[in-house]
Parts: C-alpha cells; sequence; structure tokens
C-alpha cells in the first residue's frame, strides 16, 4: 500500500501529468484538497473509489482516512492543487506517515504561477530585465512569514514576484511594492488561471486600482516585475548566431572542439 501524494495542477482537468492520472486510476481511495482541484481530475478514479474532500478534515482525520486505507491494504491517490512543493501541506503529512512507516510516493504537478504565465503568454525571465522569479505570499491568519521573507525584501531585488493567497490584500501589495519597482511598472493578476472561467487583468502598480474594480474571487496571483508586457529586451546569446557553444560550434577555433 502507497499514498500517492499527486500535484492535480491549477485547475484545467487536462494540466495533469499522465503519471498522476494513471496513480489516480489504480487508486481505489482519493482524498483531494477542496475546490481547487477540478472535478475533471477525479474523474480518474476507478469505479467505487472511496473519494473524500479533506478541507472540513484536520490533519489528524486526514490521517486517520490514510491510516484506514493502509489498514485496509489500499493505495490512496492525495490530491493537492497545482504543485506540491509550494503550499500543499504535503510535508506535514509526509512527517506524519515517515513516523507511521507507511510508504508514499510523490508526483509533480503544474503549478498556478506557469499557468498564469501561460494565460499571459508571458516569459518571465528575460535577458537584461529579470532574471529571477520570486514565490511568495503574505501573512495569513494561519501562516506567519519569516522574519527576513518581506515583499520589501523581494522587491529591491527588481526580481520578477508571483505573490499568492494575497489578492485579498491587494492595495497592502500595491503599496508595499510601488516604492521599489515605481509606479510605472507592469503588474498583472491573473484569476483561476486555465478554468474556464480564467479572467487577467494587465495595469501598472499606479493603475491596478481602477483597472481591477470589484472582483471578488478570491484564487489569484498577483504578478509584477519590468518584464510582463515588456517587448523591450535583449535576445538570448545562446541562440545567437555568432555564439560559440558545444551543440553548434562557431569559428575557426570552437572552444568544443571534440564536439565538431
Ligand atoms: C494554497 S495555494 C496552492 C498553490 C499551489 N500548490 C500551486 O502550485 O500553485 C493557493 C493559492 O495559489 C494561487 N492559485 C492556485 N491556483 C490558481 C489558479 N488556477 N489561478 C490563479 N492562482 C491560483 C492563488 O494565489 C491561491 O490563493
Amino acid at each position: 500500500m502507497t499514498v500517492h501524494f499527486i500535484g492535480a495542477g491549477p485547475g484545467a482537468a487536462d494540466l495533469l501529468t499522465l503519471r498522476g492520472r494513471d496513480l489516480i486510476a489504480a487508486s481505489p481511495v482519493c482524498l483531494y484538497a477542496g475546490s481547487l482541484v477540478p472535478e475533471g481530475v477525479l474523474a480518474h478514479c476507478p469505479p467505487g473509489a472511496r473519494i473524500v474532500n479533506t478541507a472540513p478534515l484536520s490533519l489528524d482525520g486526514i490521517i486517520a482516512e490514510i491510516a484506514a486505507a493502509h489498514a485496509a491494504g489500499k493505495d490512496v491517490a492525495r490530491l493537492h492543487s497545482g504543485d506540491l512543493s509550494i503550499w500543499s501541506a504535503m510535508g506535514e503529512q509526509i512527517r506524519r506517515l515517515r513516523a507511521l512507516g507507511i510508504p508514499f510516493s510523490v508526483t509533480p504537478g503544474v503549478p498556478s504561477f506557469s499557468a498564469a504565465a501561460a494565460a499571459l503568454e508571458a516569459e518571465f525571465t528575460l535577458p537584461g530585465l529579470a532574471q529571477t522569479v520570486v514565490l511568495t505570499r503574505t501573512p495569513g491568519r494561519a501562516s506567519a512569514m519569516p522574519e527576513g521573507e518581506k515583499l520589501a525584501a523581494f522587491a529591491a531585488t527588481g526580481a520578477v514576484l508571483a505573490v499568492h493567497l494575497s489578492i485579498h490584500l491587494l492595495d497592502k501589495v500595491v503599496a508595499e511594492l510601488t516604492p521599489h519597482y515605481g509606479a510605472d511598472c507592469p503588474v498583472a493578476i491573473v484569476w483561476r488561471a486555465s478554468w474556464p472561467d480564467q479572467r487577467t487583468v494587465r495595469a501598472t502598480l499606479g493603475s491596478l486600482d481602477a483597472a481591477v474594480g470589484t472582483e471578488m474571487e478570491r484564487t489569484a496571483l498577483i504578478l509584477v516585475g519590468r518584464t510582463l508586457g515588456s517587448a523591450d529586451f535583449d535576445e538570448s546569446r545562446l541562440y545567437a548566431a555568432d555564439y560559440d557553444r558545444r551543440y553548434r560550434p562557431v569559428g575557426a577555433e570552437p572552444r568544443f572542439p571534440e564536439a565538431s
């Protein structure tokens, strides 16, 4: 018996890995984390599977479900939205499973920041403008931020920020970031990236307030940085005609002669 932690993707049912799909189809028990896991993903569960929404359960309740499946020798597909490496609560479950000696596997998923980038048709890292993306959030009622992980500290680097779990604090985010990026810095908000009702807004930090209006949907990412929507960036050296590299030696004395 194994508990398969599976990243269920950002929303679209077909943004699930083949491995994830096959593990769901082979598991007689499926625990899924609330409304962010789409029904289309749950449709891969085998007929008669026990399917449990864990949103109303405590960690103890979730582990009790897993322990019962373990006692019955039944594999569990444990689904979390997006990828498991960010804000999935997988870490605390794994720690309990290790203590209980229950085997598990981990299958990655498409994170929401990737789906948001796709919605914006954006490459966040563009030569000469930004080469770093910070995945972060603001403090929540249940989640304090470690000292040092302030938005302003990340903003001071000029990196592109993908601010999660914070759309309800949009005014505060804009106020903290504007002194660092400037009021003319591009910003985008993507609500429910990859869902059928996906919505995007592009603006600048200075004009965002008016552009957003009274949108109430909370599943959203705030993306801030100079690469958003910019056409004014360098081409990468990697594909430059005169760039001598292992797979495309150039000139009379290439740097990697053995490859030619
Ligand atoms: C608990 S975190 C889960 C993050 C997830 N593990 C991931 O890989 O993206 C939930 C937050 O992720 C963001 N999010 C998740 N799905 C999203 C989507 N489809 N569109 C926009 N933001 C999304 C929102 O900021 C939301 O508040």
